[in-house]
C-alpha cells in the first residue's frame, strides 16, 4: 500500500507571465517527478496556484496601471494557461484570492494568537514622509546589511539571498519617488519563531536535504527572532483581530497555507470536501516543497514553525528540492529590462518538448545554469532529434516497411541481442532511480544513452542488409522487435520529461491508452506481437540557424 504524497510547486506571483527561470526551478522538476510517481501508481496531488498579495502584486499592478484585482485576475489566467500550454499537469491550481484561502489564513492567525504565539508590538516602522504612508518592504530599496549590494529589497537581498527587516536596511529610500524614509511608530503583530528554536532544530536533524538547504536552515534557526506577520497596505488578508483595522497579513504568513487551502479546494471539487485530511492532516504522508533557493527559509523554518504552533497536527515539509537559480544568456530574466523570452510567442516557433527536455538536461540542481539560445539549438538538434527522434524514426520507417507496421516476433537472442535488452532493463531501473532522487540532468543522460545505444545496435545489426537474404527472416524478426522494445522503453523512461513526444511514440506503436496513465511496471514487458502500429511521422524538426539568429536578435534588440 502506497501512502499518500503531496507535492507542491512555489505559488507563483501573479504578477508577470511565467517564464523558463521559474519552470526551470519550481515547476518542470516537479511535475516530471510528478508524472513518474503517477506511473509508478503512488497515490500523488500535485498543487499549485497564484500568490496574489502582498507588495510584489501592489507594485507592479501600480506600473501597470491596473487595480490589484485586475492585475492579478489577469496574470492568473494567464500563467495558468501557460502552465496547460508547458503540460504542467497540476492537479489544481489555485489562488490565493479565493475565499477560502482568507478563511483558512485566519483560523490560523486566530489560533496562534490566543495561544499566545503571536504578540503585538508597537516599533518604528519606515515612513515616507513624500508619499505620506508606510512603505512595506518591496516599496522600501537600500543598502543590504549583509553584502552592502546598494539596491536591496526591502525584505530580502537580490544578491546575496539575505532576508531581514526593511528598517535593517542601511540608507533606505523609497522605491517610487527615491525620496529617503524616516522611522515612524506603528502597530504590528510579531510571530514568535524564537519559541520554535529547539524544535525546529530537532526536526532539522532528522532530515536528510541537500547540505546547502540543511545548512542555511540551520543558519536560519540560530538567528530565529520574533518576525512582523503584518503590513501596513491596503491589499492582503485583513488582520483578524478589531485592533487591526487597515493592517493585512504578511504574503508570507498567508501564502505556503495556500498550499492547504489550495488543496481544500481541490476536495471541495471532487465533492469530497475532507479529503484534503488524508494529505495534510496524515502522519503517514509525505510532503515535498518544489522551490527555488530564495524561497528555502520560508518552507524549511517559517513555515513549518507557523505550524507546529497549531494543535492540529498539520504535515511539515518531508522533503525540499530546491533548485539554484536559472538565467538567460547569462543574466537574470527581467521582463522590465527587456531581458527576457516570452513563453507565448516562444511555443509558436518551437515545442513544449523541446524546452522541457532542455530545461530538464540543464537543469540547476547543483549550480546555476542558463538558458542559451545556441544551447538550446544544439540540445534540440544534436540530441532530441539526431539521436532520439532519428533513432525512434528509423526503427518505426523500418518496421512499416518490411512488417508492414506489425510487431515482429523476438525468437533469437545473440550475444549483441541480450546485452542490447539488458541495457535496457539497466537505463529503466537507473532512470527510476535518477527520478526518485530528483536527479533531472541524470535522467535526461539515461535517455539520451538508450537512444544511442539502440542506435549503434541497428547499425551494427544492420537490418537492410539482413532483409536482402529470406533466410535471415528470425534474425530480421529480433533484431527490428529489439529496436521496437527500445523505442518503447525510450517511450517510458522519457514519458515524465516529455510527455507530448512519449505519448506520440506510444501510439505509432499501436496503443490507444495513455502512456501517461500505463504503469511503470510495464516497461519492461514486451510488445504484443502482431500489434498493428500506425504510419511514422517524425517527432522533431530540425531547427536551424536562421531561427536562433532571429531570436537572438529578437532578444538583444528588446534590451537596447
Ligand atoms: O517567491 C515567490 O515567487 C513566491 N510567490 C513563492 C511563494 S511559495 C509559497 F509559499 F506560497
Ligand atoms: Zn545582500
Amino acid at each position: 500500500m502506497t501512502h499518500p504524497i503531496i507535492v507542491t510547486s512555489a505559488l507563483l506571483y501573479a504578477n508577470g507571465p511565467l517564464h523558463f527561470g521559474h519552470l526551470a526551478g519550481a515547476y518542470l522538476p516537479a511535475d516530471v517527478y510528478v508524472r513518474y510517481l503517477r506511473m509508478k501508481r503512488e497515490d500523488v496531488l500535485f498543487i499549485c496556484g497564484s500568490d496574489e498579495y502582498g507588495v510584489a502584486i501592489t507594485l507592479s499592478a501600480d506600473m501597470a496601471g491596473r487595480s490589484f484585482q485586475e492585475h492579478v485576475d489577469y496574470f492568473h489566467h494567464l500563467n495558468q494557461k501557460l502552465f496547460l500550454k508547458m503540460d504542467i499537469s497540476f492537479d489544481h491550481y489555485s489562488r490565493t484570492t479565493w475565499s477560502g484561502h482568507a478563511k483558512t489564513v485566519q483560523e490560523f492567525f486566530l489560533e496562534l494568537y490566543e495561544k499566545g504565539f503571536i504578540e503585538e508590538k508597537t516599533e518604528n516602522h519606515l515612513y515616507s514622509p513624500e508619499d505620506q504612508r508606510f512603505l512595506a518592504d518591496r516599496y522600501v530599496v537600500g543598502i543590504c546589511p549583509h553584502c552592502g549590494y546598494e539596491q536591496a529589497r526591502g525584505d530580502e537581498c537580490q544578491k546575496c539571498g539575505a532576508s531581514y527587516e526593511a528598517t535593517d536596511l542601511k540608507n533606505p529610500r523609497s522605491k517610487m519617488s527615491d525620496a529617503p524614509l524616516i522611522l515612524k511608530p506603528s502597530k504590528h503583530w510579531y510571530y514568535r519563531f524564537d519559541l520554535f528554536q529547539q524544535r525546529l532544530l530537532e526536526w532539522l536533524e532528522k532530515k536528510d536535504w541537500k547540505p546547502s538547504v540543511v545548512n542555511l536552515s540551520k543558519q536560519y534557526i540560530r538567528e530565529l527572532h520574533a518576525r512582523s506577520i503584518t503590513r501596513d497596505l491596503d491589499w492582503g488578508i485583513p488582520v483578524p483581530l478589531p485592533e487591526a483595522a487597515g493592517k493585512v497579513l504578511y504574503v508570507w504568513f498567508d501564502a505556503p497555507i495556500g498550499y492547504i487551502s489550495a488543496t481544500k479546494e481541490w476536495a471541495e471539487l471532487q465533492h469530497d470536501p475532507d479529503l484534503w485530511k488524508k494529505y495534510w492532516l496524515n502522519p503517514q504522508a509525505e510532503l515535498i516543497h518544489f522551490i527555488g533557493k530564495d524561497n528555502i527559509p520560508f518552507h524549511t523554518i517559517f513555515f513549518p514553525a507557523t505550524l507546529m504552533g497549531l494543535d492540529t497536527a498539520y504535515k511539515t515539509v518531508d522533503q525540499v528540492p530546491a533548485n539554484e537559480f536559472f538565467l538567460l544568456e547569462g543574466k537574470q530574466f527581467s521582463k522590465s529590462e527587456g531581458w527576457y523570452v516570452d513563453l507565448s510567442t516562444f511555443l509558436e516557433t518551437f515545442t513544449a518538448d523541446q524546452i522541457r527536455y532542455y530545461l530538464v538536461a540543464n537543469a540547476p540542481e547543483n549550480a546555476d545554469s542558463d538558458f542559451s539560445w545556441r544551447e538550446f539549438q544544439a540540445r534540440c538538434n544534436n540530441e532530441l532529434l539526431a539521436k532520439f527522434g532519428n533513432f525512434v524514426h528509423r526503427v518505426l520507417v523500418f518496421a512499416q516497411q518490411r512488417y508492414q507496421g506489425k510487431i515482429p516476433p523476438i525468437t533469437l537472442h545473440d550475444e549483441g541481442d541480450m546485452q542490447f535488452m539488458e541495457n535496457m532493463h539497466r537505463c529503466i531501473d537507473a532512470i527510476d532511480g535518477a527520478y526518485a532522487h530528483f536527479s533531472l540532468r541524470k535522467a535526461a543522460q539515461i535517455v539520451m544513452e538508450l537512444a544511442q545505444i539502440g542506435n549503434v545496435y541497428f547499425d551494427m545489426k544492420k537490418p537492410w542488409v539482413l532483409a536482402k537474404d529470406l533466410s535471415n527472416k528470425h534474425l530480421l524478426d529480433t533484431t527490428v522487435g529489439l529496436c521496437l522494445e527500445c523505442v518503447k522503453t525510450l517511450a517510458f523512461i522519457s514519458a515524465p520529461m516529455i510527455p507530448s513526444s512519449a505519448q506520440k511514440i506510444w501510439a505509432m506503436l499501436g496503443f490507444e491508452t495513455n502512456l501517461c496513465d500505463t504503469s511503470w511496471e510495464e516497461a519492461k514487458k514486451n510488445l504484443p506481437v502482431h500489434q498493428q502500429m500506425t504510419s511514422p511521422k517524425p517527432l522533431f524538426v530540425k531547427i536551424e540557424d536562421s531561427v536562433i539568429q532571429v531570436e537572438l536578435d529578437k532578444l538583444y534588440h528588446q534590451n537596447k
